[in-house]
């Protein structure tokens, strides 16, 4: 099925990485604790996780075999496994919420710029809780400080995703992905030892189901899709490079677990933190930038040589662990209006890019000046975030578990899925099993009792 001019991964490891580098970002370090800080803890990561194994792993695996069987890009890969059909919509929604995604995951990715100066000039020294409230609420209430970032943070991602990405993107991850997990084990050890931090790890493992109502439900399940990048073409897009060898539902069980392994040390960084410093852990969005630099303060402010490197090298991790996320946000983009519309990839990148940084103007704008203006009572940052993550994902991801469970050749399903062969059919049986009559269910009683109709 490989056509010649196709670019591959060139290893196993390779491709393990740059899929866990497009799922490993911001949703893990920065919208997992603040999510589980709304929806109550424990409950809702027990919930998480099993949206993770029971509908995450299995989409995933059906996003690479879709990917892979048809080697196009999301848009195109429906036309060619199901020609004629309207099964393509599938993929155009997925193209439209890569770019409301990038459209505000841009202006956060901006923020981790600001802070590796703000880690860098050492200015956490001194600062008490309350100072670090207030100065972050300043930077994004600033109308134009956080644009410049976010202009920066676009061109980067614009000027990899131009010059082509398989050779990039692997290559950085396989150094990126292990330092950041490296530097992740160390602050949560810090986290830890902070006086008053059980308070925080009772909250991440010590499950309160009263606190769990639709909307945690939802969320959770929001939050597996946003995390592991699934029902919008992006893991479809990078398994139309992988090679014929590569054992799909091996590979999405790895992303699975590295992507929950970082969101969970994520969260046992920031908990016992917050609890230690008497953060409240439903702060929200600006938990992460809000909480961390006191943990740094707090942890090694007399030592500042330590204070400096660290935090500068957390942020950079944190803005490169960001940098694959855009970059497999915008290629998905880029691939469709390139390969679709006949443009040149440099025109395709330019307009995505242009495009995508007004819509993060607009985002970031909502936070702060334009913070009056509201969609069903919510801001512009958070509508595009509740539409993107709790709506169209997993709608995309239900489409998907139903097109490769009911519509495909079971034959093309098994010859993808096992790699000719090598799988045991129980597993294989399982995983049409859940693709089939669990994840569609499972998604459209979630978003049943979200409405409230299972009252
Ligand atoms: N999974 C990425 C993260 O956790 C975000 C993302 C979503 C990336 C969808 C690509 C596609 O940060």
């Amino acid at each position: 099925m490989t056509s010649n001019n196709r670019a591959n991964f060139g290893s196993k490891l390779g491709v393990i990485l740059a899929s866990a580098g497009s799922a490993v970002g911001l949703g893990n370090i920065w919208r997992f604790p603040y999510e589980t800080g709304e929806h109550g803890g424990a409950a809702f990561i027990l919930i998480y996780l099993c949206c993770v194994l029971f509908m995450g792993i299995p989409i995933m695996s059906a996003e690479f075999l879709i990917g892979r069987r048809s080697r196009a890009n999301t848009a195109r890969a429906y036309q060619v496994l199901a020609p004629k059909t309207q099964w393509k919509w599938v993929g155009r929604m997925g193209v439209l919420c890569g770019f409301l995604i990038l459209g505000y995951y841009s202006v956060v990715a901006g923020w981790t710029l600001e802070f590796i100066g703000e880690a860098a000039t050492n200015s956490f020294a001194g600062k008490t809780a309350a100072d670090f409230i207030a100065s972050f609420n300043g930077f994004v209430g600033n109308p134009w400080r956080p644009l410049i970032w976010l202009v920066v943070f676009m061109m980067a991602t614009h000027l990899i995703v131009v010059r082509g990405v398989e050779k990039g993107i692997e290559k950085a991850s396989k150094i990126m992905m292990p330092m950041l997990f490296l530097l992740l084990i160390l602050l949560a050890i810090c986290s830890l030892t902070l006086p008053g931090s059980g308070a925080g790890i009772e909250f991440l493992f010590k499950p309160d189901f009263s606190k769990i109502d639709a909307g945690a439900f939802l969320a959770a399940m929001g939050q597996a899709f946003f995390s592991l990048s699934l029902g919008m073409g992006c893991l479809c897009t990078y398994a139309s490079y992988f090679k014929n060898d590569t054992n799909l539902p091996k590979t999405a069980l790895n992303v699975g677990i590295i992507d929950t392994s970082v969101a969970i040390l994520a969260g046992i960084i920031i908990f016992p933190a917050a609890f230690a410093v008497g953060i409240q852990p439903d702060a929200g969005p600006s938990l992460l930038f809000i909480t961390l630099p006191n943990v740094f303060q707090q942890a090694f402010g007399n030592i500042p040589f330590l204070a400096i490197t660290l935090s500068i090298m957390f942020y950079v991790l944190l803005a490169l662990a960001a940098l694959t996320s855009t970059i497999s946000l915008h290629e998905v983009v880029t691939a469709y209006l390139h390969e679709e519309f006949k443009m040149t990839r440099r025109k395709a990148a330019w307009i995505v890019t242009i495009l995508c940084t007004l819509l993060g103007v607009i985002s970031s704008f909502s936070l702060g000046i334009w913070k009056e203006y509201t969609i069903f009572g919510l801001t512009f940052f958070d509508a595009f975030d509740y539409v993107t993550a709790k709506l169209m994902m997993p709608i995309g991801g239900m489409l998907i578990a139903i097109f490769v469970g009911w519509y495909l050749d079971k034959k093309i399903v098994w010859e993808e899925i096992s790699n000719q062969g090598s799988l045991k059919p129980a597993i294989f049986k399982l995983l049409v099993f859940l693709l089939k009559y669990f994840s569609p269910i499972a998604i459209g009683v979630i978003f049943i009792n979200e409405l409230g109709l299972l009252k």
